[in-house]
Formats: structure tokens, sequence, C-alpha cells
């Protein structure tokens, strides 16, 4: 983020055609959501009218069997199911909308870091620059089935590979100079070869010769994302990363977030002004609290009783339909531990639940409260978005994740929300450089 203090807008988009959203008014139904790009062509161009940074697909590949013991439950209700491969919009939108950025997931676990870095260097091509790779090490069993495993990778050797993968991908990525194009039709020289370095690498998990086969692309390496919240988590993403996701749902636990990344920063000789954080954030505008309460009561009628513990038991790979009546989320703690999963995110609700609530009590608003959410007008909502920046050193910014409609949640946001941003001085007017990486530091 260099020592840009304004406030970085993206928005989380992976699941607009799930999550039952699809069971809401303005919803994609009907709509070919997948053959035809147009409705994320529209995403595009709103995330750009309200000059946000960047817009986010996750992965992961996997059809969750954890709740019940079966996929039934997830592809009845459509529960983070099904999920297609995104990186072919990416292009697509980045053609309809030219100042707005595209994130794409890939596992550093089951891919390989040539076929990551050839991927990203052509994406970074195409969208002129407007790229970034988000390395995740996929903490998911039926995923890991699908690559191969019969269990999954244990997870601070998940990491390990990712060191080495990042390591890897990054050398690539640098191993053709910006300046080694000469195409001189005189004298016949494509490439300066001087400009052209084999990487030699040989380690655990890979060896890779090297260079990548490719021009270098506008931004050289794409911006790095990694969400690791966990000890190794934090510490890969001190090594590689420009930018971090996280869930911390509370104030106090988002400032110990950014100090704990501030300390791996340090160990690895990097400052806290080379990483910003997005905060993962649940923005909903309404013209009062009272017409938010009857939008979360229309969208709560719309999820069935379990979508709460279905999710969970994906997201921590722990069957919680098993959960007695009167089990506390606490209770779970160690299981989900052995399940080689999540742990960071598991450790920070057991930290900010309410130890009085029942697990089948805290399921309910699973949905809604997993995330920290700001609700109701654009002046309350840009209030909070405002503590919670300057309060944790106004050092990254947010990303929308969740939201009771699936494009009209965005288009609330970019024309009530992000206009008060704005004449506050908060968010960009307009934006500032060619590229992603431009645009988020300055
Ligand atoms: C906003 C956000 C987006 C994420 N997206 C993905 C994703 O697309 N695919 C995936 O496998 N994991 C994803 N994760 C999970 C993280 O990569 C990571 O595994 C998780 O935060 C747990 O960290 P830990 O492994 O250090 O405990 C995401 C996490 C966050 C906070």
């Amino acid at each position: 983020m260099a020592q840009d203090q304004s406030m970085h807008l993206a928005a989380d988009i992976s699941f607009l055609h799930t999550d039952y959203l699809w069971r809401m008014p303005g919803s994609w139904v009907g709509y070919p959501y997948y053959s035809s790009s147009e409705f994320y062509e529209d995403i595009a161009r709103i995330a750009d009218r309200g000059v946000m940074d960047m817009l986010f697909f996750g992965d992961t590949g996997g059809t969750p069997e954890d709740y019940g013991g079966s996929y039934h439950a997830v592809v009845e209700h459509g529960a983070k199911w099904p999920r297609h491969d995104m990186s072919p919009m990416i292009p697509l939108m980045a053609r309809a909308a030219q100042g707005v950025g595209f994130a794409w997931t890939l596992s550093t676990t089951y891919h390989h870091p040539f076929h990551c870095a050839r991927l990203f260097n052509a994406l970074d091509h195409v969208t002129k620059g407007r790229v970034a790779w988000n390395a995740v090490t996929s903490a998911y069993k039926n995923e890991a089935a699908n690559y191969g495993y019969d269990e999954m990778m244990e997870h601070d050797e998940r990491y390990v590979r990712a060191d080495e993968f990042c390591n890897v991908a990054c050398k690539l990525w640098d191993s053709v100079e910006p300046d080694a194009v000469v195409l001189d039709r005189e004298k016949g020289v494509f490439m300066d070869p001087a400009k052209v370095h084999r990487i030699d690498h040989r380690g655990k998990y890979f060896n890779v010769r090297g260079p990548l086969p490719a021009l270098p692309s506008p931004q050289r390496r794409p911006v790095i994302i990694q969400a690791g919240l966990s000890p190794p988590g934090l510490k890969l993403c001190a090594e590689f990363a420009d930018l971090q996701f996280s869930t911390r749902r509370t104030l106090p636990s988002m400032q110990a977030h950014r100090a704990a990344l501030d300390a791996a920063l340090a160990q690895a000789r990097r400052t806290p002004r080379d990483i910003g954080i997005l905060w993962s954030i649940r923005v909903e505008v309404a013209e009062s609290d009272a017409e938010y309460a009857e939008r979360e009561r229309r969208y709560l009628e719309a999820v069935p009783p379990d979508a709460g513990l279905i999710e969970m038991s994906f997201q921590f790979n722990v069957d919680f339909s098993k959960a007695r009546p009167d089990m506390r989320v606490a209770d779970f703690a160690e299981e989900v531990a052995s399940q080689k999963g999540n742990l960071g995110s598991f450790d920070e609700i057991v930290k900010t639940v309410d130890p009085k609530l029942t697990l089948r009590e805290f399921s309910k608003r699973y949905l809604l409260d997993r995330v920290l959410a700001a609700t109701g007008t654009p002046k309350k909502i840009a209030d909070k978005l405002e503590e919670l920046h300057y309060g944790t050193g106004a050092n990254g910014g947010f990303i929308l994740a969740r939201g009771f409609s699936a494009s009209d949640n965005l288009k609330n946001f970019v024309d009530f929300v992000v206009p008060e941003l704005q004449r506050r001085g908060l968010s960009k007017k307009k934006y500032t450089g060619r590229t992603l990486r431009e645009n988020l530091n300055g």
C-alpha cells in the first residue's frame, strides 16, 4: 500500500449465483450466468463506476461431503456449489471496464508453479496489468480427493509446499527482464538472450528449469494475495504477498491481527506498509434500520434452517449435523483442529462468539455474522468503515462479502455509500494508475 492511506475497495463475487441469493428478488434466476458474460461485465462496469480496486473470484475445486456425510445438502440448496472455473470471465470483464482489477484463486497444494506463472502472466497481459493471484493452500477434503489425495496434506506441510511454490513462481516471473525485448528488424534480433534466465530450481516438491517462455507482463508479477490466518499462513503472507484478506470479526481482533502480520513482516525484513489488508465485510444499504431488519428477515426466511451448519461443515471439514442441542461452538475446537483445515478462522469464531450461545443458535446467523457487517443508511455505513479503517492503521481497505441480493448489493454500495466515502476523502474519485498494483499503491 506504500504510504497510501486511502480506503481501497474490493468485492468478493464468488457466490453471487449460490448461497440462497438466487431465491432473493433481483437475483440471477433464469439468466445464463455462466454461459454468458453479460452479468459479470455489468458487475465490472458497476465496480469501475465506484472506482473500486478489485473484483475477486475465490476457488475451491470440490463438492463438500462433510454435512451428514454426503453432498446431498450442498447440491440441493446450492450452498457454495457449483463452482465453475471463473478465469475465462476475467478477460471479458477487463474489456468491459478499464479501471478495476481482478483477483483469481489458484491452489499451491494442487497445481504446479510453472502453470501458475504462465497463466497469470497471460492474464496480466490481457487485462493490461490488472490481475492478482490469491495463493491458497486449500483446506477442503473433497477437493483433495479430486486431485488424487486420499488424505488431505497436513496443514503446516501445505505451507511448506506453498513457500516453495511461491518462490518458484516469483523466480519464473523474474526470469525475463522487462527490457529483454529488442525487436530489431534489421539485425534480426527478437529478444536479448542475456536478459532471459534459467532458474534451475531443484527443491522438495518442484524441479523447474525455466525461463518462463513469455514476454514480461505489465506488472511483471501479479499482485499476490495470501489469506492465511495461522502462524505459517502469516509467515507465507509476509514473505510473498502484496495484500492480505482477513475475516476478523471485531475491531480489537482486527487490531491484534494487524499487529501479528506486522510482526511477521518484520521477521521477513519488510515493513507494515508493504502489505495492506482487505477486511471482509458484509455491507447492506437500507433507508432505515427497520428496512434493514425487514431485508434480513426476508433473507433468513429464504435459507434452510440448517444453512449455517451446512456451511460450517464445509468450512471446517466437520459434520456439524451431529451437534447436540446443548453443544457450544468451543466444544468443536479439538475436532476442527484435527481436520487440518481452516484453523485460523475457527479460532477467531471461538474467541469472538458469545460463549453462552449454543452452536445451533450461533449457526442460525452464521451466514450473516461470519464476517463483520455494516448495515443501514449510507452515512451509518460510511461511519463504521471510517472507524474500522483508521482503527486499523488505514493500511488497506475492505472487501465486500455476501449481501442479500446479487448485483443489487454492489450497485447500492457504489451508488449510495461510495459517494459518501469520496465526499469524506476516504476513497478515490478516479483511478490513479494504469495497473492494479499502481492503483493499490496510490
Ligand atoms: C477473504 C478470504 C478469501 C478466501 N478465499 C479462498 C479461496 O478462494 N479458496 C481457498 O481454498 N481458500 C480461501 N481462503 C482461505 C485461506 O486461504 C486460508 O486457508 C484460511 O484463511 C485459513 O488460514 P490458515 O490456513 O492459515 O489457517 C480465503 C480466506 C479469506 C479470508
